[in-house]
């Protein structure tokens, strides 16, 4: 989403750049960029165990998560806080609201799926 909008701003600057030829380059180039304070988020529990934890816990490296019915305040305090090999994620890695979503999904769902 953050790539899309990055290259969005790119084109937006090319065209302003084409479209200002005759102008000085300065003025060109001081035309408004897209905001781009939009934070990055995951998308659900399932994009965050996919690309971050499956990469240990679905290759042997770490215990199997899903399936056991773990408990949800368990997951978040071992990701916020690590577990001697298991290492801790910030929120600026994992905000709040994923981590709920992460901790709920990995309780819920069945080993394979
Ligand atoms: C770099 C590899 C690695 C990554 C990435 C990782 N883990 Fe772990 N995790 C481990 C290891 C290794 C352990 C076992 C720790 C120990 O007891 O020494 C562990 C343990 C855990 C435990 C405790 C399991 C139990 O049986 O009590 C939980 C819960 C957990 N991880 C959740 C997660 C979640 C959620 C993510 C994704 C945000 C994640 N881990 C990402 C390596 C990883």
């Amino acid at each position: 989403m953050k790539k899309m909008t990055m290259e969005n701003a790119l084109g937006a600057l090319t065209l302003a750049a084409l479209v200002a030829v005759g102008m000085p380059a300065a003025a060109a180039w001081a035309e408004p960029q897209q905001p781009t304070e939009q934070r990055f988020a995951w998308k659900d529990g399932a994009e965050v165990y996919t690309k971050v934890c499956a990469l240990c816990h679905e290759t042997k490296v770490g215990p199997p998560l899903r399936g056991r019915d773990l408990d949800p305040t368990y997951i978040r305090l071992v990701v916020r806080h690590g577990s001697r090999a298991m290492p801790a994620f910030r929120e600026s890695e994992i905000d709040d609201q994923s981590l709920e979503k992460l901790a709920e999904y990995i309780s819920k769902t069945p080993a394979h799926q």
